[in-house]
This record gives C-alpha cells, structure tokens and sequence, in this order.
C-alpha cells in the first residue's frame, strides 16, 4: 500500500506511526509518507501527487477545504462538512471522505456506550471545522440533544441551519452554556484553546459540572488539557484527544484497505508515545 499525508507543517505528525500499527496489523506491506506541501506550492504539488500510484492519502490543516476541487468524487457527509480529511485514489480517480467526526463518535461509542442509549444530551464547545465534522455524526446517532455553544453564536446556528430537519438542540454562548451545564451528559470541546504552548487556556467555566459527566477535548497536546484536568477533579469521566487522531485514521485505513481493524489493540502503545513527548500531567 503507497500511503500518504498531506498538510503543512507535518513533521511532527503522529500518523505515519500510526498506520504502519495498522500494516503490520492487517500483514499488508507497505508505506506513510509525509508530504508537506507548503501553501505557495499547492496546485503543482498536487498535480505531482496524481502522477504518483497511491492507494490513499491522508489531508489535514490547511487543506481540508483545498483539496476539494482536485476531487473526483465526494461522499455525502464530506460534503455536507465542507471538509476533507481522506482520499481514496481507485483507477486513477480521486473520492474524498471525512472520518474525523466518525473518529471521535466511534471512539467514544466504545469506551461510553450508554451515552448513545436514546435519552443522553451533548454540548459541542466551537463551531469550527473540527466542530461541523462532529456535529454531523452526531446528529445520526441516537442522542436526545446536540447543542452548539460558540463565542460567535452565528457560526454555531450556520452549523444547526444546514440540516434543520435533523438538528435537535440549543446554540449557546459560552455563558449560557455554562449556566446550562448540569443538563448535558456528554460535553466535546472541538476549539484549539487550550492547546500546547496555550496550555493554560479553558474555554468555559466548569462550576456547574456534574459528577459523571463525560467531558471529550479533541486537543492531544498537552494530554492533560486545562479542562480534562478541572472536569476530572470535578468527579467526570474525561476523554483524552489522540481517542479522535487514532480513529479516524482508523476509519481512514479501512477506507484504503476494506480492512477491519483494531485501534483498541495499539491504543496503550499509542498513549506511551505520547506521554512520554509531551505528557504534562
Ligand atoms: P478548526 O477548523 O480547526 O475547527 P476554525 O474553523 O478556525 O478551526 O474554528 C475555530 C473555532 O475555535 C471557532 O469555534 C472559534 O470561535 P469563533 O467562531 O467565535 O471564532 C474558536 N476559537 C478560536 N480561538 C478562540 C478563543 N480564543 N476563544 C474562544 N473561541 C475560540
């Protein structure tokens, strides 16, 4: 398999790690490579790109939204989001896709399988890229609520707007969102405060936080994020942010491969990487 990344700046990605977990899972040979591609040099990056015989390649940060005029094909939820994390290249023909959101609601499915039992609420912290991502798998899962709270409110109401049909909660702003707290099950930050060197950051206040709470922040850097830390010391069940990058990379490969498998198999050895780069606990 002639695997791949695209993005800028990638060398300290984590993927290339985690799909050669998954060769060696599935006994396919083969290789990730990093293509950092920077800004001035998209469109004849990418031309080059399609010359080379990959079986797929990954897409991140600043691209998501780029790549897609150089596709063939878009699946449905991909487009709906906007964005693009994944590409399938069949008979020279480009399909893009986006696991990120599926990467977190798979993720959280398993470790959290009561939250998807029909009466359960969730709260989405940001309405950006990472947000809508989510969002959109939430909605078609069994879920009671799914609210958005945003510093700016119109961004979270576009978000709501693009399937009313589906959409079944609240936007917010932060305040109010804090003051609602205690009536949601399950809180996802999807924003990047927060992140490494930011580490100190939090994006609301956690005073009405219930016990038992599962609160899920998509940044992996720092582990311990200054709102796992406080929701923790407040009685709930945290979700650290490499769950997401190690699933939709999982989602991703099986995409590439029609292979099932197992991300909980390279989980522990995933987070050992981790810790010991950037642990801050
Ligand atoms: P991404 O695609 O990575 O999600 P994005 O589209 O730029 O990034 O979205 C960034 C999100 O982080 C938004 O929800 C943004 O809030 P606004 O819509 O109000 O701009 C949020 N965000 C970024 N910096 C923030 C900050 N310092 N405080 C609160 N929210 C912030």
């Amino acid at each position: 398999m002639e695997l791949g990344l695209i993005g800028y700046p990638i060398q300290h990605s984590k993927s290339p790690w985690i799909h050669q977990q998954f060769l060696k899972q599935t006994g396919l040979s083969g290789e990730y490579i990093l293509y950092e591609i920077h800004p001035d040099q998209f469109a004849d990056e990418i031309k080059q790109l399609k010359q080379l015989s990959l079986h797929g390649f990954n897409v991140t940060v600043p691209y998501k939204q780029k790549i897609i005029p150089y596709l063939d094909e878009i699946d449905d939820h991909a487009q709906t989001i906007g964005a693009v994390n994944t590409v399938v290249c069949r008979d020279g023909k480009w399909h893009g896709y986006n696991t990120d959101g599926l990467g977190l609601v798979t993720a959280l499915k398993i470790r959290y399988p009561h939250l998807f039992d029909g009466d359960k609420s969730a709260l989405i912290l940001g309405a950006g890229g990472a947000s809508r991502g989510i969002y959109y798998a939430l909605i078609k899962e069994k879920l009671k609520r799914v609210s958005i709270a945003n510093r700016t409110r119109s961004k979270a109401e576009s978000i709501v707007n693009i399937d009313s049909e589906r959409s079944k909660g609240d936007v917010y702003t932060y305040q109010e969102a804090e003051r609602h707290l205690a009536s949601f099950d399950l809180i996802i930050h999807t924003t990047s405060v927060g992140m490494y060197p930011n580490d100190g950051d939090k994006i609301i206040d956690l005073t009405h936080l219930q016990p038992d709470t599962v609160v899920s922040d998509i940044v992996y850097q720092p582990f311990w994020t200054a709102l796992l830390r406080e929701a923790y010391q407040k009685g709930a069940n945290v979700h650290h942010g490499h769950e997401m990058l190690l699933y939709q990379g999982k989602l991703a490969f099986e995409y590439w491969t029609n292979q099932k498998i197992s991300a909980n198999e390279i989980l522990p050895e995933f987070l050992t990487i981790l810790q010991s780069e950037n642990y801050k606990g």
